[in-house]
């Protein structure tokens, strides 16, 4: 009898020593700071839209990279969902290693702010943007969109990171700041482990944990090498970064064509007044008020995107031209080729001469797009 509960204490003892002893296996989302995790409520919550029913996620979905899972159309709807934005969704992963916008003098070229086309410097200030924009989240002041969080419960939280009395709303300066400081919850959600995991194949195979297949080992000589790819989409960490993020965030024209399926072409006139007429012209409407008579030879150029997570954001290019990924290649390869018959580019002007006429074999543009799937997180 005795003997028999000395037993059962010490099992008992070993079963909660286990218990207590820390896990290799720890889920990322419990990495999160309390902020970040705050801006991750927020940034599913679609109660923050005017009407509710949008929130970042609806076109940043992590299943799809944190892109639009909407991959059928060229650009996104907004919480009205009669209206649409000119651009493609991008992803948010690896946003946060997107630079202000600068110009660098090695590169011959304006690098970084995010956006396609560089207009804000940081992730706090562009996470203000969707919330004002008739296009996407359509609130119509800063005010309502604090109020809509209070409303959704957000409150506690709230105050828990940002002081007791950060949701004091008595003044605009009051709406402002607290307007201000979700931005910068979701800044920090965005710039977590969540969003910047460096868990893709091809990080395990620089870790020397994973083999390349062939096809995908011939792919990533080929982006390296006669693909040209690597000029822009750098495939070597720089700067101390964990890993290779797949741009110099350089801008270029690639001389996309016109996507006449994009449909905020087909928009009323008070939300495009040019109809079809619409032209994209990108960084040169960014940095048209640097110069006194405007900009034109950064006509149509847009930055450089992260490769990463590729493979589940499709379509491609700012305005999402491109279906698929074979599709985005075979434009590099034979842009130039006249019987490949792309139409003329959206902006003639500034095309980037490096591509075009890359000469890769149908195998060889399957090649690299088998590299372009081991980008994908876990
Ligand atoms: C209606 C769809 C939609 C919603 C809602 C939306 N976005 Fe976006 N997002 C876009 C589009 C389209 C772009 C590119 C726009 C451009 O370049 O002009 C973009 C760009 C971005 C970028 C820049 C990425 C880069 O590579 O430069 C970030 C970061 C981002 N969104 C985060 C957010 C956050 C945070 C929210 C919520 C507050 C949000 N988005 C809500 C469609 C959306
Ligand atoms: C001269 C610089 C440059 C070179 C070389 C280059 N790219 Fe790009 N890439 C860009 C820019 C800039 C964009 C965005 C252009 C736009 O949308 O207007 C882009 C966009 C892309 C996209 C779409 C990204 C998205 O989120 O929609 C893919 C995929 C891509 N490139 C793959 C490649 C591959 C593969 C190669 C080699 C065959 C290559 N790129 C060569 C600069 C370059």
């Amino acid at each position: 009898m005795f003997r028999a509960s000395w037993l059962v204490i010490v099992l008992g003892l070993v079963g909660l020593g286990w218990y207590l002893w820390p896990h290799s296996e720890v889920p990322l989302a419990s990495t999160l700071s309390a902020k970040a995790a705050l801006g991750k409520q927020l940034f599913f919550e679609k109660r923050l839209s005017e009407p509710a029913g949008q929130s970042c996620a609806t076109c940043h979905d992590p299943n799809t990279g944190f892109a639009d899972p909407e991959n059928k159309l060229p650009t996104s709807n907004g919480t009205l969902t009669w209206v649409f934005g000119f651009r493609n969704s991008p992803t948010v992963t690896y946003s946060k290693f997107i630079p202000p916008l600068d110009y660098d003098e090695g590169l011959v070229s304006y690098v970084g702010g995010l956006f396609w086309d560089g207009r804000v410097d940081s992730l706090a200030e562009q996470a203000e943007k969707p919330f004002l924009n008739p296009l996407e989240m359509h609130n119509y002041n800063k005010w309502l969109v604090v109020q809509s969080l209070i409303k959704a419960g957000h409150g506690p939280a709230f105050r828990k990171v940002y002081g007791a009395k950060s949701l004091d709303l008595k003044t605009d300066a009051q709406a402002n700041a607290a307007f201000a400081n979700i931005a910068d919850a979701i800044s920090a959600y965005e710039q977590s482990a969540e969003l910047n995991r460096f868990s893709s194949k091809f990080d395990s195979h620089l870790k020397g944990k994973v083999k390349l297949t062939a096809q995908e080992a011939l792919g990533l000589e080929l982006f390296n090498g006669k693909g040209r790819c690597a000029f822009c989409h750098v495939s070597t960490a720089q700067n101390g970064q964990p890993g290779p993020l797949f741009t110099n965030f350089s801008y270029h024209n690639l001389g996309i064509p016109k996507n006449w399926s994009n449909p905020f072409l087909y928009q009323p006139d008070f939300i495009n007044p040019l109809g079809d007429d619409f032209v994209d012209n990108g960084l040169g409407e960014t940095v048209a008020e640097f110069y006194p008579e405007g900009a034109k030879w950064e006509d149509g150029k847009f930055r450089t995107p992260t490769l990463r997570n590729i493979e589940k954001t499709a379509p491609y290019g700012h305005n999402g031209f491109f279906k698929s990924l074979k599709e985005i290649v075979h434009f590099y390869n034979t842009r130039e080729v006249p019987s490949a018959g792309w139409g003329p580019p959206e902006v003639s002007a500034n095309e980037n001469p490096r591509i075009g006429n890359l000469g890769l074999t149908d195998a060889e543009e399957d090649a690299i797009v088998a590299f372009l799937r081991t980008l994908t997180d876990k």
